[in-house]
């Protein structure tokens, strides 16, 4: 496997070792120690979950952590580039760097030249890899088999990294994925062609197994700025959740905006995992590390 983690395509090999390690984890295996190992992290866009789920994943297997939050805080605001930035960092001499940016192409040749595993934290509008394996491994956990399972994604997917990522895993692993959402919040890549699209949330919403709500990616809206009231129908409600199925999963990557991706109605039903989401998240990120400095 490569030491780069930058997008989601995984071999289905790969992605096997992972979760059950992930299980080991989350079983209670402290076998693993990676004292005195250093992870780095840098992030360039704001990260709430992410970034601590990384930092606690890596300190569960021992590892030392640091984080660079480039902000005003740093020289950036000097004028210094991302480029520099990152090649800095890693000059320190971390085992593992974690990286979210808004364009990974642009820090190609940075990247290139960095000899430590690469984890992407996400990456602009294009992909977010271990949000996708937290959410495949969330799935897996409440579903068992990934063959034929429908999936819907619900909201602003045109600009959510995560639906991307999610569309590449899960569609590996044998899932069935569905879009829903306003025709102008429907990604315009060749990628989605094929994928169907419901442009109405209603009851078909019973046909699917699991429902991912995205937020409003209203730092990165084009065109569609103007249409940002046609979302306003697609705001899981509790007829949604009467015509789910009993044992639907509901999910969404956080961070979840009350009133606009889940109607207070419905914030207690059982059947929304996305706090297991989180939780599992750290256990996967411990598992992913220890297969990367173990290969380091
Ligand atoms: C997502 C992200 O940053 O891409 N959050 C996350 O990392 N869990 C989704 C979002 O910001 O909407």
């Amino acid at each position: 496997m490569s030491h780069q983690v930058l997008d989601s395509n995984f071999s289905l090999n790969f992605v096997e070792e992972l979760f059950s390690k992930t299980d080991s984890f989350l079983n209670g295996d402290k076998s693993y120690n990676f004292q005195g190992k250093l992870v780095a992290s840098v992030f360039f866009e704001p990260s709430t979950r992410t970034r601590t789920s990384f930092e606690i994943a890596s300190k569960r297997i021992g590892c030392d952590f640091v984080h660079l939050n480039v902000d005003s805080s740093t020289s950036l605001s000097k004028g210094e580039s991302d480029q520099d930035t990152v090649l800095n960092l890693v000059s320190m001499k971390p085992d593992l760097l974690i990286l979210r940016h808004s364009n990974f192409k642009s820090l190609t040749s940075a990247l290139d030249r960095i000899s430590c595993p690469i984890i992407s934290a996400g990456d602009g509008k294009l992909e977010h890899p271990t949000q996708a394996l937290l959410d495949a491994y969330t799935i897996r956990h409440f579903k068992k088999d990934f063959k034929g399972l429908r999936v819907l994604l619900v909201g602003d997917v045109k600009n959510s990294r995560v639906a991307n990522s999610n569309r590449i895993l899960l569609q590996n692993l044998g899932a069935e994925i569905t879009i829903c959402c306003p025709d102008i919040f429907k990604p315009d890549s060749k990628e989605w062609e094929n994928i169907p699209h419901i442009n109405k949330l209603n009851e078909s919403i019973g046909e699917f197994d699991v429902i991912m709500k995205l937020r409003l990616q209203k730092e990165r809206l084009g065109e569609e700025r103007e249409s940002v009231s046609d979302l306003r129908a697609f705001v899981l409600n509790s007829k949604h959740f009467e015509w789910a199925q009993s044992e639907a999963v509901f999910m969404h990557p956080g961070p979840k905006i009350d009133g606009e991706d889940f109607l207070p109605e419905v914030l207690s039903d059982s059947r929304i995992k996305i706090l297991k989401q989180v939780e599992f998240g750290v256990y996967l990120r411990s598992a992913l590390m220890s297969l990367l400095l173990e290969q380091s």
